[in-house]
């Protein structure tokens, strides 16, 4: 009983691996830096981000935000493009942990 048990421990991850998805090419990664000085500083500069009475307070916050101004400014940005910025956003001005 035991040795058939541990037959199915090591057959397990082989099937798993054979049945699984085959690898998708990963669309390239979007340039937060680029697509966030082409289409947010019209309106405001980063001094927004980090001011004493800013209305982010969370990740999830921030990227509905992203998301916001965005579509409301008329871009058509993918989700990972709004990912990419909200990122781009966190690591250099609010420091959310995830
Ligand atoms: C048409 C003008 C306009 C454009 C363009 C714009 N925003 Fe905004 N954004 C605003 C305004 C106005 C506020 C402040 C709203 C408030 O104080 O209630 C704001 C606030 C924000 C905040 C919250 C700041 C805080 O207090 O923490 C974030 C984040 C933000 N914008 C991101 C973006 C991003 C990313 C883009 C580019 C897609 C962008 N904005 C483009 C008008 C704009």
């Amino acid at each position: 009983m035991i040795a058939r048990l541990r037959h199915l421990a090591l057959l397990l991850p082989v099937s798993l691996a054979l049945g699984g998805p085959l690898a998708v090419a990963a669309p390239p990664t979007p340039d937060a830096k680029a697509l966030y000085e082409r289409d947010c500083v019209k309106c405001h500069q980063s001094e927004i981000f980090t001011r004493p009475d800013r209305i982010i307070h969370s990740l999830p916050a921030l990227a509905a935000r992203v998301r916001w101004c965005e579509t409301n400014t008329g871009q058509q940005w993918t989700d990972q493009e709004i990912a990419a910025v909200t990122t781009y956003l966190n690591d250099n001005f609010y420091h959310f942990r995830p």
